[in-house]
């Protein structure tokens, strides 16, 4: 050929990263191939196995032959037990022939939803630090991402002044992602109000993130939602899985919802995207929101433990500073006092002291000076990383 692979790569694709979580994730594959024992705080996967009866419904479906396609939207009884899921999540009641997309994952939806509403030049509004998915998404449906920074001092929030003034004639969406990723922080329901204000006064689609909602820990059961706010359904897009509250993250399942008109224009990229979610793993996902949610109770309770453990742990360690995270399963401690820029500390953690975490700066120039600490493996292997964090960073002090 005559021209390079980077000459035919598409510009919207060159600009965009390789995820920096991923990185982290084969350098600790290497390091456990020389057999270093590492702290899993690198990804936010939950340990346990996705539970029996879910398993076992979607087994069934296989054994049935559900193995053909299934409606564009997802099956009937997966769309219904989704609508029934986001009226109890918020208040909201939403027609399941109309407004429910089944998806590979949450990150389906989000891509979607970028493909879908985003333009060439289309300005999309995102929390620094945030997950970095937002901003590539965007960027492959050729838009751009315009990073909002939020504060430790502010539990990360998305402060509407700070909204407000990057917000011109372009601003086409408003990403919201809550409880977050990476700081485990969830915005308030004063401060959605004030956002869904602006986000009526300035024409905005908002995207939803709620993939944690239920993984929550404040008084309420789940996290609240923009959605349930007067004049926001008709422009919101839910996204929200299984991966987190259901331990399913290898099925890739997850959905959008949204208006119907909204959920039309989302529909039309699906068909040319994915077409449907494999038919026998739907059956399984009804299973999951239809039968017993006492497998969703144990999983928060074994989350909330370990949110505890590290919480306690991390400001027990002298030049620590915490953001206390109120939902999902992320600690985004400040690290700035240890003198190094948090790729650095990321860095000497990974190969000196065996922990896995992923610096700050991966997720935004806010991000920097924080480190993020997943705490969705083992109760034990909690207890040992911060036994470790502790010492390490005693080490480096001393
Ligand atoms: C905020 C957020 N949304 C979506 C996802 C991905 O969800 P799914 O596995 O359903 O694609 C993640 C995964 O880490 C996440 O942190």
């Amino acid at each position: 050929m005559a021209k390079s692979v980077e000459q035919l790569t598409a510009d919207r694709v060159r600009t965009v990263p390789f995820s920096g979580i991923r990185k982290v994730f084969e350098a600790v594959r290497a390091m456990e191939a020389e057999g270093r024992d590492v702290i899993h705080w690198q990804i936010g996967r939950p340990d346990f196995d996705t539970p029996e009866h879910i398993k076992r419904a979607a087994a069934a479906a296989l054994e049935r032959g559900e193995v053909h396609y299934a409606p564009n939207l997802g099956i009937p009884s997966l769309r219904k037990a989704i609508a029934e899921r986001t009226r109890l999540d918020t208040g909201v009641s939403v027609d399941w022939q109309k407004q429910v997309i089944v998806m590979s994952g949450a990150n389906e939806g989000i891509m979607v939803a970028m493909l879908a509403f985003v333009d060439p030049g289309d300005e999309v509004l995102v929390a620094d630090p945030n997950w970095h998915h937002y901003k590539s998404c965007a960027a492959l449906a050729g838009g751009r991402a315009v990073e909002v920074p939020t504060r430790a001092e502010a539990s990360f929030s998305l402060e509407p002044e700070a909204v407000a003034s990057r917000i011109t004639g372009r601003t086409k969406m408003l990403c919201i992602t809550s409880p977050g990723n990476p700081t485990g922080c969830v915005e308030s329901r004063t401060n959605l109000k004030a956002l869904a204000d602006l986000a009526r006064k300035n024409d905005l689609l908002v995207l939803m993130d709620q993939i944690y909602n239920r993984i929550y820990y404040g008084e309420e059961e789940i996290a609240p939602s923009i959605f349930s706010l007067e004049g926001m359904p008709e422009r919101t897009i839910i996204v929200n899985g299984f991966s987190k509250t259901y331990s399913m993250d290898g099925w890739r399942l997850g959905w959008t919802v949204a208006s119907p008109e909204l959920t039309q224009a989302l529909l039309k990229v699906r068909q040319y995207t994915t077409v449907c979610v494999n038919t026998f793993i739907q059956h399984g996902a009804a299973e999951a929101l239809n039968g017993d949610q006492t497998c969703v109770d144990e999983m928060v309770g074994a989350f909330a433990e370990r949110r505890q453990i590290i919480v306690d742990g991390l400001k027990g360690i002298d030049g620590v500073a915490l953001a206390e995270p109120t939902g999902a399963f992320y600690a985004f401690p400040d690290i700035r006092s240890f003198g190094k820029s948090s790729a650095e500390l990321a860095d000497y953690l990974l190969r000196e002291h065996g922990i896995a975490t992923v610096a700050g700066s991966v997720f935004g120039t806010a991000g920097e000076g924080h480190l993020r600490i997943a705490y969705s493996c083992s109760t034990d292997e909690c207890r040992r990383g911060i036994d470790r964090l502790r010492e390490a960073l005693t080490r480096l002090r001393g």
